[in-house]
């Protein structure tokens, strides 16, 4: 089956092509593109995700990243062109009514190339920022339309998790999933424990009361004065910390004395011993602000201590998601442990998590780890989850297709 597959849930325009086969019994994937075009320097200047100027950019980028992405997987032919009375301009203009500038590039475009021979068109409906989804929801009915290719409607956080069966190198990875499995979804906007029976059954065991862990090192991030996303420059900070010798000089302070005598810098572990399976990080953020607030009253400066405070963010967190996933993990006798979401880019995350699978489980339970470049918000995550419905015949309707922001797993 070939899969074209579009997200926009968020800051990245993406488009990529698979090949998939092996059914739900034994899915594997052959990513033949996978165009990520990313706004995230765009949106930094404001501090964060911008829902219209991410729309925006979208509806400017969404053919050329398509051409790029039929390109790069020998899709792309415009030797033979399209019938023009396939392409129903009429209708095309109410699909793509709030996008006119997609509109105006979709008519110069589409029709100067031979529809691609694909099975489907999986798109992201959710969760993200609905004005965002909605660019992508009614690209992918404008194609769907005109190349009379079924759509198939795809969860986000479903495409985070299938993200580790695929592979960077663009080849196909045959793999058995062994379930019952246990997902760590980290995200900018979610933390959740699932629990998966088999592709397509999850059940939220636990997810955060507040704030997601990705949201925490990003505000965190801001009260330091780092640029957004927070998340990997606290990881940075955290790294060159690490590699300080005990007796380095930063400011005044030798890490020695930072860590045994100047102040007390440990952050807490929230509901870390808490019995079930949630996660709250907004207490987090909160005992940084205080500890911020009373560095500065003692007019101490703030830079000297920020690769320590970074590094006891990070671990503060990392203690947290790794100790609940393995003890869910235990509790439900899971043969796979899946990790997923922007912040599976975290190299301690993935060291300690790996760790702690490799001392609790020796070889009764399997780590999926997705490559760095999958943790990020892409197209092929979005195709392979895609495959999984469409094998199964759960195709959608392309009139009761629509953005659900909030959509759970
Ligand atoms: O999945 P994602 O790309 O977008 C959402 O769906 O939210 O996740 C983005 C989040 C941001 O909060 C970002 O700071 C965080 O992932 N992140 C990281 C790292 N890379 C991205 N957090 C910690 N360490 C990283 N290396
Ligand atoms: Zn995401």
């Amino acid at each position: 089956m070939n899969i074209l597959a579009i997200e926009t849930s968020c800051d990245e325009t993406s488009v990529a092509m698979l090949k998939a086969k092996g059914g739900l019994k034994n899915p594997s994937f052959d990513v033949l593109s996978n165009i990520v075009l990313s706004q995230v320097k765009l949106h930094a200047e404001w501090g964060g995700v911008v829902p219209n100027l991410a729309k925006r950019e979208h509806q400017a980028n969404l053919i050329p990243v398509l051409k790029k992405a039929l390109e790069k997987s020998g899709f792309y032919n415009e030797k033979q062109k399209m019938k023009n009375e396939k392409l129903q301009p009429e209708i095309l203009n109410s699909v793509l009514e709030r996008e006119p500038e997609l509109l105006e590039q979709f008519l110069k475009f589409i029709p100067t190339i031979k529809p691609p021979r694909i099975d489907a068109i999986a798109v992201t409906i959710g969760p993200g920022l609905e004005p965002a989804l909605w660019v992508g929801i009614n690209f992918a009915k404008a194609l769907s339309l005109v190349w009379n290719k079924p759509m198939v409607a795809v969860n986000h956080m479903e495409g985070h998790i299938v993200a580790s069966l695929l592979k960077e190198k663009m080849k196909m990875k045959n793999e058995k999933v062994g379930f019952p499995a246990i997902a760590l979804l980290v995200s900018g906007g979610h933390t959740e424990l699932a629990l998966i029976k088999n592709w397509g059954d999850y059940k939220i065991i636990g997810e955060t009361r507040d704030d997601a862990v990705g949201e925490c090192f990003d505000k965190c991030a801001r009260m330091l004065g780092l640029p957004y996303p927070g998340g990997p420059q606290i990881a940075r900070q955290a790294e060159n910390y690490k590699k300080y010798p005990l007796t380095f000089r930063m400011g005044g302070w030798t890490r020695r004395e930072m860590e045994k005598e100047a102040f007390n810098l440990k952050l807490p572990r929230p509901m870390i011993d808490s019995k079930d399976y949630d996660f709250s990080f907004s207490g987090l953020k909160t005992a940084v602000l205080y500890m911020l607030k009373d560095m500065k009253e003692r007019h101490v400066n703030i830079g000297d201590f920020t690769p320590m405070i970074c590094n006891e963010i990070q671990q503060s967190a990392v203690d947290v998601l790794v100790l609940k996933t393995i003890k869910a993990a235990k509790e439900f006798g899971a043969k796979s442990i899946i990790l997923g979401g922007g912040v599976a880019a975290n190299k301690e995350l993935r060291a300690q998590i790996k760790k702690a699978v490799a001392r609790e489980f020796a070889k009764t339970t399997a780590l999926y780890l997705p490559s760095t470049k999958l943790t990020t918000d892409n197209a092929a995550m979005i195709g392979a989850a895609g495959y999984l419905h469409a094998t199964n015949g759960d195709f959608a309707k392309p009139e009761k297709m629509a953005a659900k922001g909030n959509l759970l797993l």
